[in-house]
């Protein structure tokens, strides 16, 4: 099997200096985290022995130089490139990316920019992505895509293969109310796009409920613990904190001469290490040292700051900013603070090679690292890994994904200066049996968790996810030869019984109700059907006998109203009950139901004459759930005693006579004559316990969702009507 990792960036980068191209590592967390997994795939002995990586080259490559550096990537990084012209990538990668979705994503609303032609790029962007990749997809790939420049290339891809596909957010995904901010249609295509994948995966399980309750705010789909059931596979949503090679860096010999003392020999060291980028804190952190050192004068002299900033996304006007501010706080507080003999702040622009990073932090006393938000911050990790003497401290924000399993760091809120300048003071002065202590919990932790595990996890969920999805799929397909056997076996069959659903099968499902009726077409192919010899229909319904009458009357077929409180057969228009039922509980539950819908906006009440539901179908989707759960539990504390049952189904829930559900109706009408054919069609949740109560020799059909008791599924509701016309011609 081969493993097809998609992102923006690949391993490498290419420039363009004096007349030759420069092959160099590219920069942040996802490069290098999956740069290792990737090296311990090429020694595997799995069936996972193969990789590709595609990605940017990084520039504009002219065209007459393309299979040159074509084949110097492949050769050395096992990578292909996807060539891309500046102009797009400038609305692309400088545009919507790290303009619109990176502030948004990390909480930076006041520096997103919103541009219709960054969303129509992007788009863009992701369809060429497709386009390459489906030249080399094979049938055994498993097609893995990252991080936001890509997030319509799963839909994208769904559409033309039926390999498995995950993808990886390596950024935060935000909270309802910031994503929502997001105008235009990228909104919810964004949140399709996703969807497109069978396994959706984040760094924290904050990030995973945030998109879960986009996903049913804005696109109505719900899930039952991260599962998502749509009309012709299921996707699952779930959290992958990303590790590292723990090995690595706790096992690298590295040369012990790296910087650590300039001027005094007991000067101790606080490291800091990121990308330039506004969503790392980097200024906020200067002036908690400042304030430290204020506070503090007996460690002056005693202590340096070493900040390591890569340089990243320099056309961006807030970074070209940022670094400006940069410059002046370092120069602002060596000038107040610093003398000949110590310069307190050592300000590094460069990006380093691990071997040489993890000197420097096995150096230093102390790593403060304080972004505002950050995804997960790969650093903290490889900060406590590599301290193989466990003497050193982490200060790490709480706003990173990396918080969450490095609860022994010092944990800060970098909001405020002054909790940093706390927690410096803290961290150089924590006795060194505690920092042992501290750092042998966490490393055991990012050991066992290391970024093998991490992307194993992965693989394996989303090989078994598509595997599961596709049995499901393949068992309940409604195929060709399904549909030659329904005819066969209708032509044969001496009693034939068909019953159906009337809301989302014999008509769409529409937002109000009432307006359902049936088209003339619709009435002409059920008196057909009924009308053919020895055929029984009966359309069983939860709507009240009022509606039933005013559409179906006429015809003389089958009707059961009220999930089965009511009958009519097609021969007696005169409707019956279905057995002695009471409507004296009614009243109290409406009094009761009419106290929530005041207090749910979009709910509604709809009494029928031995039912009553309660619909929250327009309303706000959080709220109602909320609600509901309260509203069943008064109901059934109220009915427990009576002779009652309370349902809930999708977003309504109902209260009828015991007894009374599509599941007896069903068993009534089978009872009738000795059926040798049986087929019925249903949508909605109260369907199931129709299906469940067919003869193993029937056929089922369940409209537009995998996951239901009926032995098939149709993706439309126009299928049920093709389905009926079939039978009508056969
Ligand atoms: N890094 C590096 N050289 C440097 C600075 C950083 O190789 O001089 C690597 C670092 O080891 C880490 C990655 O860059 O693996 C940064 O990842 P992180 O998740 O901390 O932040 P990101 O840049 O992805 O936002
Ligand atoms: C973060 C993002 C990555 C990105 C990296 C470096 O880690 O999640 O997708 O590659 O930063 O940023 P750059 O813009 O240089 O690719």
């Amino acid at each position: 099997m081969r493993l097809i990792i998609v992102s923006n960036r690949m391993p490498v980068v290419v420039s363009h200096k004096n007349g030759d191209y420069q092959l160099a590592k590219g920069a942040g967390g996802l490069v290098s985290g999956l740069s290792d997994f990737l090296k311990s795939i090429e020694k595997s002995e799995s069936d996972l022995n193969d990789y590709l990586w595609m990605g940017w080259p990084g520039m504009d490559i002219p065209k007459k130089d393309e299979d040159l550096i074509r084949g110097k990537i492949l050769e050395k990084f096992n990578a292909a490139p996807v060539f891309l012209s500046q102009e797009l990538m400038d609305k692309v990668y400088f545009g919507f990316c790290n303009k619109t979705i990176w502030p948004l994503f990390h909480y930076f609303p006041t520096y997103a920019k919103f541009r219709n032609y960054y969303w129509s790029e992007y788009k863009k962007l992701n369809e060429i992505f497709r386009d390459e990749l489906l030249k080399i997809i094979e049938p055994d790939d498993i097609i893995w895509v990252h991080d936001y420049h890509l997030m319509l290339l799963p839909g994208m891809l769904r559409e033309a293969v039926s390999n498995p596909i995950g993808f990886f957010l390596h950024i935060p995904f935000p909270s309802y109310e910031m994503y929502r901010t997001l105008p235009g249609d990228g909104r919810n295509q964004i949140l399709e796009g996703l969807l497109g994948a069978d396994l959706v995966g984040f760094h924290t399980h904050d990030y995973s409920q945030y998109y879960l309750t986009s996903v049913r705010r804005l696109l109505g789909v719900e899930n039952h613990m991260g599962q998502i059931t749509l009309p012709d596979r299921a996707a699952k949503v779930d959290t992958f904190p990303m590790g590292i090679d723990f090995e690595k860096f706790n096992g690298m010999k590295v040369c012990e001469k790296a910087p650590r003392k300039p001027g005094a020999e007991e000067m101790k060291m606080v490291l800091s290490v990121d990308r330039l980028d506004y969503s790392k804190g980097i200024a906020r952190r200067l002036q908690g040292f400042e304030i430290f050192l204020k506070e503090n004068p007996q460690w002056h002299e005693k202590v340096f700051l070493n900040m390591i900033v890569v340089p990243s996304r320099t056309k961006v006007s807030s970074y070209f900013a940022l670094k400006r501010r940069l410059d002046e706080l370092v120069g602002m507080i060596n000038g107040a603070f610093g003398n000949i003999r110590w310069t307190p702040v050592v300000y590094q622009y460069t990006s380093l090679p691990h071997s040489e990073l993890i000197a420097q932090y096995r150096n230093s006393n102390v790593a403060l690292l304080t972004p505002l938000r950050d995804g997960m911050n790969l650093v903290a990790k490889e900060y406590v890994a590599s301290l193989t003497d466990k003497k050193g401290m982490l200060i790490l924000s709480e706003f990173t994904g990396a918080a969450k399993e490095l609860g022994e760091a010092i944990i800060i809120n970098p909001n405020s200066r002054g909790a940093i300048a706390n927690a410096i003071k803290g961290a150089l002065e924590m006795p060194e049996e505690e920092q042992i202590k501290r750092n042998e919990l966490m490393q055991k932790r990012l050991k066992r968790y290391n970024v093998f595990r991490w992307a194993d996890d992965f693989v394996n969920t989303l090989v078994n996810i598509r595997k599961d999805s596709q049995e499901t799929s393949k068992k309940k397909k409604y195929t060709p030869e399904i549909a030659d056997n329904l005819v066969k076996d209708f032509k044969k069959a001496k009693n034939r019984i068909i019953i159906v659903n009337y809301d989302g099968t014999l008509v769409p499902y529409q937002e109000d109700p009432a307006i359902a009726e049936p088209g003339e077409n619709l009435l002409n192919l059920l008196e057909e059907l009924q009308g053919k010899e020895n055929t029984d229909l009966v359309i069983l319904s939860g709507r009240s006998r009022n509606d039933l009458d005013k559409w179906l009357g006429k015809l003389p077929v089958g009707l059961t109203a009220e999930h089965g409180a009511w009958l009519r057969s097609g021969t007696n228009p005169a409707w019956e009950l279905f057995k002695p039922l009471s409507a004296d509980w009614k009243q109290d539950v409406m009094d009761i139901l009419e106290m929530y819908t005041d207090r749910l906006p979009g709910s509604y009440i709809e009494e029928k004459e031995y039912s009553v539901t309660w619909n929250f179908f327009k309303a706000d989707v959080e709220q109602a759930d909320f609600l509901a759960r309260e509203v069943n539990d008064h109901l059934v504390s109220i009915t427990e005693n009576i002779n009652v049952q309370v349902m809930q189904g999708y977003k309504v829930i109902e209260v009828a006579n015991s007894g009374i559900n599509k599941g007896e109706l069903a068993t009534y009408w089978l009872s009738k004559k000795k059926y040798d054919y049986v087929l019925a069609i249903g949508a909605g949740w109260s369907d199931e316990l129709l299906f469940q109560t067919l003869p193993e020799c029937g056929y089922s059909f369940k409209v537009g969702q995998i996951q239901t008791q009926a032995k098939y599924v149709l993706k439309k509701q126009q299928d049920a009507i093709k389905l009926l016309e079939m039978l009508k011609e056969s």
